[in-house]
């Protein structure tokens, strides 16, 4: 996928691999402890198998799954992803609820609360507007968007469970976090991977 800017930079403590999976320009991602090996799976849609490879390659340890929102193509592979790895699934108790979310140690999460991945503390934001209980993480100046905000566009808001009210709330609330945040989203949609919230205030017409 092609980006103009130069590479991203992460906090040395982080480890962080953005990965394209499935047939809906999907991004998976893996953030963690870069010293103890522990880390999060977001939104594990598809392709299970290459994920669960690509854990062990790196040499690092599933701790929890993590999902942005309830929607089917951030979700699909739990089951399968659960049937080899015991973890905790971290989703916002609007969207578990909404959706009927099935796993076997689910957490549902509010606004606020913080996730330990070894060493690191992401926070929970909730994100209303996509659907009803959207959720960011965050860790210093990474920010996981899913559906909510995408390169130069924003998530749907015609879909059941959309609030367009509620998306423009949740724009403001993210405009409001520093410049130099990275913001990455839970689709490649375009020709970027991720960019700054510099940026994306400049080109994105919905912030
Ligand atoms: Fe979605």
């Amino acid at each position: 996928m092609e980006n103009t800017m130069k590479n991203f930079v992460v906090p040395a403590e982080v480890f962080f691999e953005q990965i394209p999976i499935g047939p809906m320009a999907n991004f998976a991602y893996l953030i963690g402890d870069r010293h103890s090996g522990e880390v999060a799976l977001v939104d594990p849609g598809w392709e299970i198998p290459r994920l669960l490879d690509m854990i062990k390659q790196k040499k690092c340890f599933l701790t929890a799954v993590l999902l942005t929102h309830g929607h089917y193509d951030h979700i699909d592979g739990l089951a399968e992803l659960l049937d080899d790895q015991d973890v905790p699934v971290y989703i916002s108790r609007a969207d578990a609820d909404f959706f009927k979310v099935q796993a076997g140690h689910l957490v549902k999460t509010v606004d606020g609360d913080n996730i330990k991945i070894g060493g690191i503390e992401l926070e929970c934001i909730a994100a209303p507007g996509h659907t009803p209980g959207c959720q960011l993480y965050r860790y210093k100046n990474i920010l996981l968007t899913g559906d909510v905000l995408f390169f130069d566009a924003c998530g749907r808001c015609d879909l059941p469970g959309s609030d367009p009210a509620a998306m423009e709330t949740t724009l403001r609330k993210i405009k409001q976090f520093p410049d130099d945040t990275l913001i990455f989203s839970g689709h490649g949609y375009g020709r970027k991977s991720w960019d700054t919230l510099a940026n994306q205030k400049k080109t994105n017409p919905f912030l």
